[in-house]
């Protein structure tokens, strides 16, 4: 299955390290990630978790749940959980989807035959609190993914969806901001009372809106 941005996230109930989830409502109201690697006991998959479970604060902070999945059965993730724990220095502190009969990852389209015929490639899903699908991304498995990354997706995504702006190149938190080309550049002041910048008539920048 295709899943597109803007496509409301399949929702499943799934086996975790954590217990039976129902998604949508383990998601509630808030933003959730949803991210699959590709084995259990593998080294890049070993330091992806721990990462994202020492990113706990950073995630609360934002009101994000994580969730990981791999097609490995729930013993062998609370096998591995210990040498997670051990080697990158963290307490696991959010499920593992167990999905050994890969209904949840084919939902999500996570298996690429061409990359990895029976195991799910590093697909990340971010999900709004409306369920819609807000970004997807597709790493292969020789290459982790980068949380801090993914946090300043977050920060775009929350800022986007409250103000008339999007975020530039290498934008982070605290970088003037883009006005969309919907707004005509008379009604600038008005929305925008910290001022704008007319670089080009389409190039109009602004200070963040929410600081
Ligand atoms: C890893 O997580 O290290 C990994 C998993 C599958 C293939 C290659 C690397």
């Amino acid at each position: 299955m295709t899943i597109r941005l803007g496509d409301t996230a399949p929702d499943f109930t799934a086996k975790t390290t954590e217990g039976t989830i129902e998604f949508h409502k383990w998601l509630g109201d808030g933003w959730g990630i949803l991210f699959s690697h590709p084995k259990d006991y593998t080294p890049v998959c070993t330091t992806e978790l721990g990462r994202v479970a020492n990113l706990k604060g950073e995630f609360e902070k934002r009101n994000v749940k994580t969730i990981a999945i791999s097609v490995d059965p729930l013993e062998s993730h609370k096998g591995w959980i210990n040498d997670i724990n051990e080697t990158q220095s963290c307490t696991m502190n959010y499920p593992i989807i167990a999905d050994p009969d890969r209904n949840v990852a084919t939902m999500y389209g996570m298996i690429h035959p061409n990359a990895l015929d029976n195991l799910t490639v590093r697909s990340v899903f971010i999900i709004g609190p409306d369920k819609k699908v807000k970004l997807q991304l597709t790493y292969p498995a020789s290459t982790g993914r980068n949380f801090d990354e993914i946090l300043r997706v977050i920060d775009s995504l929350q800022l986007t969806a409250n103000y008339q702006v999007a975020t530039p190149a290498d934008w982070k938190h605290g970088d003037d901001c883009v006005v969309i080309p919907a707004i005509k550049t008379e009604d600038i002041p008005a929305k925008f009372p910290k001022g704008f910048k007319e670089i080009k008539p389409y190039l109009r920048m602004t200070p963040q809106p929410d600081l």
